[in-house]
């Protein structure tokens, strides 16, 4: 068995334990540790009539944070973080009426570095049925060729020369043999192996961030999850079909732009301006507290035309950033014509007018105008709210978070055991 497996075995053990001549499934936890707020939510995994895995949210809660907690996403205070955290946790635990033994953090912020890279493998005995050692050391080589590169980008980025720089997540992208592509490598044979590998990077300093918080809450950290990746696959596949669509996630500090082309994603990208930048401007305009100003951001941004027009101002500024952002993950290919906006700096009206003005996106790889949408957080796959106040798009992240950990119990495939193999030896 490899480690996660074996360690989501002990976690669902000890639930079982804990909750003997009980009939109560088995609880997990999702955390959002957000610049503005901490989101905590309560999932209990069961299954459907047709054996399908399934996440019930039973409970939910929410934090604000304070100004000086957080820096771009990244935790900069983490004893006051624990203490935010252990709040939305306690409200979502109550809530549900049942204990999660384990937890999924997102990781997100200005040096988690995500990527897809392309590794092209040539197979000592094409003849052989590849099998799964072969398979670990295929995907442990390229993300070795992988990391050495995103730790030379995150030095250059921060400038601290011996930066200590994990993995932290990995998945699959894309798998062919001899240009043959395949979901599940095993038992084939062939030459060539092309592997389309995702995989997120973060400094050491912020992952050891993250298990002190999983820790003071007295909670197993099942896994840390790149939150653009998670926002990224939080749709059926049906429904973003093989075009694929930008995602924004535009949160309080930060926002997150990831590209999903082809089925796969390619890459994804933070911008260190989200809806507090709005609040500031404000405060900057109007000469008022920042907390006056986020009521302001809230409820005038339509009918006061000072604080519109400061608004709509601030947000062209944010698409030149976005711009820039989605020039860079495209390349030079064709982008999908799709934008899906969440989180909650999204619910400003100047953030989709701006993305739905005219010649902006002219200058980028759009085949044609791209249509902005807003994602709902009843569209997120495998998850049912049961607490029903699950309504805005500040939700669809933590939604994410929370499939993302159903996926983690239910990946048995070979492919997803290599990948956690791999991950679980570089250190996490
Ligand atoms: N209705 C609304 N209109 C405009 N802005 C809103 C609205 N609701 C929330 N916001 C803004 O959304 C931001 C918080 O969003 P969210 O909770 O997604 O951020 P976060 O996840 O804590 O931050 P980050 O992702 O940057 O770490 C705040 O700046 C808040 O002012
Ligand atoms: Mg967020």
């Amino acid at each position: 068995m490899t480690p996660a497996r074996d360690l989501w075995s002990r976690v669902t053990d000890r639930v079982r334990r804990a909750t003997r001549g009980r009939t109560a499934p088995p609880a997990i936890a999702a955390l959002d540790i957000g610049t503005e707020y901490a989101k905590a939510l309560v999932v209990s995994v069961e299954r459907d009539a047709e054996g399908r895995l399934v996440g019930i949210v039973r409970g939910s809660g929410r934090q604000r944070q304070g100004l000086s907690h957080m820096q771009s996403g990244t935790v900069s205070d983490i004893d006051a973080v624990v203490v935010n955290c252990r709040a939305a946790m306690d409200e979502a635990r109550e809530m549900a009426g049942r204990r999660p033994m384990a937890v999924v953090i997102g990781i997100a912020g200005e040096l988690v570095k995500g990527g897809t890279s392309v590794s092209t493998v040539r197979r000592d005995d094409p003849r052989r049925p590849l099998d799964d050692p072969e398979l670990e050391r295929l995907v442990a080589r390229a993300q070795d060729h992988a990391l050495r590169e995103a730790e030379e980008r995150i030095r250059w980025e921060s400038g601290v020369d011996r930066l200590d720089v994990r993995l932290v997540h990995a998945a699959i992208v894309e798998m062919r043999i001899d240009g043959y592509a395949v979901s599940n490598p095993i038992g084939f044979t062939g030459a060539q192996v092309e592997l389309h590998l995702f995989n997120a990077f973060a400094p050491m300093v912020h992952l050891g961030a993250l298990q002190s918080v999983a820790t003071e809450l007295d909670l197993e950290l099942l896994g840390v999850i790149a939150e653009p990746y998670a926002v990224a696959t939080c749709l059926d596949p049906g429904e973003l079909g093989d075009a694929g669509a930008v995602f924004v996630d535009v949160g309080g500090g930060t926002t997150d732009v990831a590209l999903v082309r082809g089925g796969g994603i390619s890459g994804t990208k933070m911008l260190a301006l989200g809806g507090r930048a709005f609040t500031k401007g404000l405060v900057e305009r109007l000469g008022v507290s920042f907390a006056d100003a986020e009521r302001a951001k809230l409820t005038e941004a339509e009918s006061r035309a000072e604080v519109a027009d400061a608004l709509l101002e601030d947000a062209h500024i944010w698409r030149d950033g976005i711009e820039l952002m989605i020039a860079e993950l495209a390349g030079d290919d064709l982008l999908p014509s799709r934008i899906l906006l969440c989180g909650g700096g999204a619910d400003l009206p100047q953030i989709s007018a701006v993305l739905e003005e005219d010649g902006w996106w002219s200058s980028l790889p759009f085949a044609r105008r791209p249509l902005v949408r807003a994602l709902g957080a009843d569209e997120v796959v495998g998850l049912r709210d049961a607490t029903e106040r699950l309504a805005t798009r500040q939700d669809v992240t933590p939604l994410a978070l929370a499939h993302q950990a159903l996926i983690l119990d239910a990946g048995a495939s070979a492919v997803d055991r290599a990948m956690r193999g791999v991950v679980r030896d570089m250190g996490l």
